[in-house]
């Protein structure tokens, strides 16, 4: 997208410091994400507004991206006095963001007052409130290097709990050289508690430059009791301003003029459906009824948006006459002057040395967020390298024995000794990566869930939800990778073995056909050698059994006279044995008797003798 910006001569309005010494209290209208864009600072200069920023851009995705620069900032060359604001964290990232926009604009803002969870995490908005010498450097920074001694520098904060800390956070920013100060009277924790007016007393009290008092200001008699309050050189307004633009004017709601010349400043300037509807609720709440509401909330088109107005405020039923401005303050609304057609122009590209920080990883918008850093860029080419050969290496028409061909190349055998180290290191790199891009996920996740309960700001949940987005493409990109480096290395080898298998398969089977062969002709001569022993033995054969038969048979005969010769001999062994056993016994009686008989003579041979004796 080109910006809205047309050729202004360099710096040549009227100093925004000015505005504080014209004895006035200086109305602001407050950088607004999404809200305040130049639609709309037209249409609140219309209504008296002395001062309007920007939405908050992030210096680096500025400095860094074009995308970032046509999206984000757009001016013309009514849209004067300008503040850019931007969130950064480094002095030189600062600097180079106002040097692009020092053509354009009248003077830079820092923020040092955002409390969104994403914006502190990164070291932005309101986290700055804690460094106040990085605060300091940063002024003093863009002081030293913009030549323009009009253009103005700077900061908007939110107050700490300590006061005696923000007021030498003031000074240290007032000894930089800031223009102004501009005090939320807030601290990061509250939201809706009552501003602490008397906080941005004591602060004014404390300094000699302007002090801007900002908070809970939704009318022009508002304005006046925070000026007495506070003493503050100015009073800035955000949801007062987008609820009745007309306010500085000095009207109590919005007027339905203010409403009409909505219409027409955001129709010539092309905005946006989304943006033109939003504010056309803001404005429409305080007067349309609940029912009312219901029916035009929902509404979808912009015809459908100008159908409604025309049926509700057109012709049929005359715009009512805007409400009498309160109190003196506020001067009657200008007549519409017809917008001057702007011719567009697109945004320098950022110097040399803003180029040293478009590698930088950071907060950005929704555009800028959405580029690839390097480190990704490359992980995307090796997974889509990845995808490349794992193709080649799955067509069907070249054969693992080709490729088995290929990877003998001398070449690759070279190559291998490095393979393997290099398989390891991409391995260990893809699992960094994407361990870090769960850590992303896991990170965004939680502030995705946190800005959607919170609800406060919608451009932060969009950067929030890209960079969800961002790293969750992260994940697949490093998961994806990781998974097919395995998958190709196990291809590879799996085609190697394949290729081998089947040279091994080739050489098998030609053996066994060898074999096979070969067994075929033993067979076939085996058996032949068979045949021709069966037709020369067969006639001998008979004969000879007959012959062993009748051998046989007379053995058998042979042998049986044996054994009835034997059992023959057998029987007269066992008469004689008992023969000769019975003569036996019959001795061994007679053995007996004469052994008696022998006893008794022996004792009558020994009874004489012992007569004789006597
Ligand atoms: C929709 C919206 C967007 C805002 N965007 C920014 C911003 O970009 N930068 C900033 O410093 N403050 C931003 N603020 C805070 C306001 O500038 C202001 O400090 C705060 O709303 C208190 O002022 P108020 O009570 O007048 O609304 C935003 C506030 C709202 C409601």
């Amino acid at each position: 997208m080109i910006g809205d910006v047309v050729e202004t001569e360099q710096c040549q309005v009227k100093d925004p410091v000015d505005l504080f010494h014209a004895g006035q209290v200086v109305k602001i209208c407050a950088p607004m994400v999404r809200y305040s864009k130049l639609a709309f600072r037209t249409l609140v200069r219309k209504y008296n507004c002395d001062l309007c920023y920007t939405p908050m851009i992030v210096a680096a995705d500025f400095v860094r991206s074009a995308k970032a620069r046509d999206s984000e900032f757009t001016t013309n060359k009514g849209d004067h006095p300008l503040i850019v604001q931007f969130a950064a964290k480094e002095a030189q990232v600062l600097c180079d963001a106002a040097r692009i926009v020092c053509p354009f604009a009248d003077g830079i803002d820092l923020n040092c007052g955002c409390p969104q969870r994403w914006a502190m995490a990164e070291g932005y908005g309101a986290s700055l409130i804690n460094k106040p010498e990085l605060v300091r450097d940063m002024v003093r920074h863009v002081r030293n290097q913009i030549d323009n001694p009009r253009f103005s520098v700077s900061i908007k904060i939110r107050i700490h709990e300590d006061l005696k800390r923000t007021v030498d956070l003031c000074q240290k920013a007032e000894a930089s050289g800031v223009s102004w100060i501009t005090v939320h009277g807030r601290n990061v924790e509250e939201r809706h508690q009552p501003v602490h007016y008397d906080a941005i007393k004591i602060i004014k009290q404390s300094m000699s430059i302007p002090i801007v008092a900002n908070g809970d200001i939704k009318t022009l008699k508002d304005a006046e009791n925070v000026h007495h309050l506070t003493g503050a050189d100015g009073i800035m307004v955000a949801r007062g301003l987008l609820a009745n633009p007309a306010m500085f004017a000095g009207y109590e709601e919005t007027p339905l003029k203010c409403i009409q010349d909505w219409v027409d400043i955001a129709l010539e300037h092309g905005t946006p459906f989304t943006c033109f509807h939003h504010h056309l609720m803001y404005m429409m709440e305080r007067i349309t009824s609940k029912q009312e509401k219901k029916v035009f909330n929902v509404l979808s088109s912009t015809s459908s948006v100008l159908d409604y107005l025309n049926d509700h405020y057109g012709r049929r039923r005359r715009l009512p006459l805007p409400a009498a401005p309160a109190g003196g303050t506020g001067s009657p609304a200008p007549k519409p002057v017809p917008l001057a057609r702007t011719r567009p122009r697109s945004l320098p590209a950022p110097s040399r040395v803003a180029r040293r920080h478009q590698a930088q990883p950071g907060a950005g918008t929704a555009e800028a967020s959405a580029e690839m850093t390097f480190q990704w860029t490359a992980v995307a080419i090796f997974l889509y390298g990845e995808i490349a050969v794992i193709l080649v290496l799955c067509l069907p028409f070249i054969s693992p024995l080709r490729w088995q061909k290929i990877f003998m190349i001398p070449l690759w055998s070279k190559m291998a000794i490095f393979w393997n180290k290099a398989f390891l290191t991409i391995i260990v790199l893809l699992i960094v990566l994407f361990l870090d891009a769960i850590r992303e996920v896991k990170k965004y996740s939680a502030a995705h869930v946190s800005e959607k309960a919170v609800n406060v700001n919608t451009n932060a949940f969009d950067h929030i939800q890209m960079k969800l987005f961002r790293s969750q493409r992260n994940l697949y990109l490093s998961g994806f990778s990781l998974f097919l480096w395995l998958v190709l290395r196990r291809t590879v080898t799996l085609l190697t073995q394949l290729a081998k298998g089947m040279a091994t398969q080739a050489a098998l089977e030609l053996q066994v056909n060898n074999t096979t062969e070969a067994a075929k002709k033993y067979i076939t001569e085996n058996e032949m050698l068979q045949q021709a022993l069966n037709e020369k033995g067969s006639g001998k054969k008979k004969e000879s059994a007959e012959a062993t038969d009748e051998k046989l048979k007379k053995e058998i005969v042979h042998l049986k006279a044996e054994l009835q010769k034997t059992s023959d001999a057998h029987l007269k062994v066992t008469n004689e044995l008992t023969a000769v056993k019975k003569q036996s016994e019959g001795l061994k009686r007679e053995y007996d008797r004469l052994m008696k008989e022998h006893e008794q003579l022996q004792n009558s041979l020994g009874e004489a003798e012992d007569k004789k004796d006597l």
